[in-house]
């Protein structure tokens, strides 16, 4: 496979929701420590979320004041820092993302997530001095489209520039869409907890088309559905 073998790893609703307020009931806070778990175990290369994750879950929507660096004209993948551990790879079509380390700092020291080194894939309709913002950080980025991000480029660039072999899928439902939609979800590893959620809640996948898996796990952890499928 010329690209890295993605599991979308994702806590659910019995209504295969997966955004909203379900999420941080009490009853869904077993199903997310079953998950953070699942994300310990599978010690994937590393994890992918959308714009929108990353910023709820991270950045908090910080943001540096790009006059401060030098602009950046060339388009071309910065991939030359030192690399080690495993990634964050935030899929940032615009460079809206704003990091102030080049690892992330998670609130709880999960293993999982603290000290992952981030890595940003962009279209080429970002500020030129978000470039040069991105390298005085040290944090490398890879292309993946003019205007937006071709998944399977993308993923191609992470398997070929950054030696990712297998990687976590993890949200949100606009993301995993997309890569629904380009047929790049191998597996899917999913925690239901026993939660309806709310009309506002987005699904598992925003948009996508028919598909067909095959059950290969289930298992009922604490009154919460843990399961895998993988793509017929
Ligand atoms: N249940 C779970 O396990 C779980 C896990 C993670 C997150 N979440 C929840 O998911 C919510 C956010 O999900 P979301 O669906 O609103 O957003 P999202 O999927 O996290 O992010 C969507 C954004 O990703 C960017 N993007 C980059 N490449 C893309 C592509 N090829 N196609 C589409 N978008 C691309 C776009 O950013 P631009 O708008 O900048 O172009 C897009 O708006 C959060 O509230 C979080 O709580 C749940």
């Amino acid at each position: 496979m010329n690209r890295p073998y993605i599991i979308c790893h994702m806590v659910t609703s019995i209504d295969g929701k997966v955004t909203g307020d379900f999420l941080f009931q009490k009853e869904s806070a077993e199903a997310t420590e079953i998950y953070y778990r699942i994300n310990r175990e599978r010690k994937a290369d590393g994890f992918i979320c959308g714009r929108v994750t990353m910023e709820g879950s991270f950045t908090g929507g910080w943001y540096p004041d790009l006059n401060q660096y030098n602009p950046v004209e060339k388009k071309s993948d910065f991939t030359a820092v030192e690399r080690s551990g495993f990634y964050a790879i935030a899929f940032d079509t615009h460079g809206k993302l704003g990091w102030k380390s080049n690892r992330i700092v998670d609130p709880d020291g999960d293993p999982g997530y603290d000290g992952a080194q981030i890595v940003e894939v962009l279209s080429e309709d970002v500020d030129d001095r978000y470039l040069g913002y991105l390298e005085s950080m040290k944090i490398p980025y890879i292309f993946a489209g003019e205007t937006f991000i071709d998944v399977e480029l993308a993923l191609f660039k992470l398997k070929d520039l950054m030696g990712c072999e297998t990687l976590l899928l993890e949200g949100g439902s606009i993301l995993d869409g997309a890569f629904e939609r380009a047929g790049d979800v191998d597996e899917l590893s999913l925690v239901v907890a026993p939660v309806i959620a709310g009309k506002d809640s987005k699904p598992l996948f925003m948009d996508a088309d028919i598909a067909n898996f095959e059950l290969v796990k289930f298992e009922n952890e604490k009154g919460n559905l843990v399961l895998n499928y993988k793509r017929k």
